[in-house]
């Protein structure tokens, strides 16, 4: 089955799912049924584009490489924007892929309340309005039958939150603890191999690693994000951003580094969360751990999570964080599963 894709977004996300779209279409279509064809693309920086026939993904990357917007991509039509392209183009999924805002969710939630209102799938990787105002737009999707699939707001293409919502939370999660942003892990890593801090965040941004304002990565808005978006999805648990006490890696200097590596160990910032007589604790902080300790050997933007559960102990998902394929291959996932409900 085809489905047509309006793209709200063509950063770092968007440009990785094209790039995937361009060399593995023709495989998913034939392993899985799944042909996806992007329609549309509404950025506010680098133009937007419409044609309802469909818009070749590798002409996009190519465009962008070159000039940095659509203008020599073939159009219908041109400039509308995401709200535009959500109600008038013919797309049966929007993606929405624009930057994350962690205080209010917008513009992405007023792009997805309005996908969903028209009857049309969402896929996502926006942290701001899965961790803020998720119920309310389940309860749109339910209603339209139509899916929101937000795999890639935690662990990049790593599939945590399917494996955990679908299958892992029926052994009663109780406790859940991980390395949950691949900039700072990246940072520590670089760190302890001798790069200075800037250094070692230039270079994760220019890998696209870290969010379009690195702040939210840094100071720990980007980890406690996920803590929030597990709790409630994983854990049912009404969270917050204001519910989970928050500490970033600025505070940590090379020498604080150096010293853990002297002593045999290291530095990780740790998502937590778990509930104590039905209490919820949530936490977001740089922890110096022993190299014994499971997740010390987590290094670069690799991530990792460990559900603690009643009936299964405790299991432990490793896989990568962050980047461009990485994130748009969670894309993919939330696709196939749409795919999977609706396709027949
Ligand atoms: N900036 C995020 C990170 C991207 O570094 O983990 C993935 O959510």
């Amino acid at each position: 089955m085809k489905y047509r894709l309006a793209l709200i977004g063509l950063g770092n996300v968007g440009l990785g799912f094209a790039q995937t779209l361009s060399e593995r279409g023709a495989e998913l279509a034939e392993q899985f049924g799944l042909e996806l064809e992007i329609v549309a693309v509404s950025d506010l920086i680098r133009g937007s584009v419409y044609n309802p026939d469909g818009i070749e993904p590798q002409a996009l990357i190519d465009a962008v490489a070159q000039t940095g917007n659509l203008d020599s991509v073939p159009a219908a039509e041109r400039g509308w924007d995401a709200l535009e392209t959500i109600a008038s183009s013919n797309a049966d999924v929007v993606m929405e892929l624009t930057y994350t805002d962690l205080k209010t969710g917008e513009p992405a939630f007023s792009h997805i309340h309005a996908a969903l209102e028209s009857g049309k799938h969402v896929v996502t990787t926006n942290k701001g309005p899965v961790a803020l105002r998720f119920p309310d737009l389940t309860a749109i999707a339910r209603e339209k039958n139509v899916e929101i699939g937000v795999e890639g707001t935690v662990m990049s293409g790593t599939p945590t939150l399917r494996l955990g919502m679908e299958y892992v939370a029926a052994a009663g999660v109780q406790r859940i603890e991980g390395i949950l942003n691949g900039t700072t892990n990246y940072i520590l890593t670089q760190m302890e191999a001798g790069a200075d801090y800037e250094t070692a965040l230039a270079d994760a941004q220019e890998k696209g690693y870290a969010e379009a304002d690195p702040t939210g990565d840094v100071e720990g808005h980007d980890p406690a994000g996920k803590v929030v978006i597990l709790g409630n999805l994983m854990m049912g648990l009404p969270l917050t951003m204001a519910d989970v006490d928050c500490t970033g890696i600025t505070g940590l200097s090379a020498d604080d580094i150096v010293a853990a590596k002297a002593a045999g160990e290291r530095w990780k910032l740790i998502g937590k969360l778990e509930v104590v007589d039905g209490v919820p604790h949530a936490s977001v902080k740089p922890e110096r751990i022993p190299l014994t300790h499971p997740l010390a050997a987590i290094g670069g933007a690799t991530n990792a999570i460990t559900y603690s559960t009643d009936l299964l102990g405790q299991v432990t998902l490793v896989g990568p964080g962050a980047g461009r394929m990485e994130t748009g291959f969670a894309l993919i996932v939330d696709l196939l599963a749409i795919h999977r409900k609706h396709g027949s």
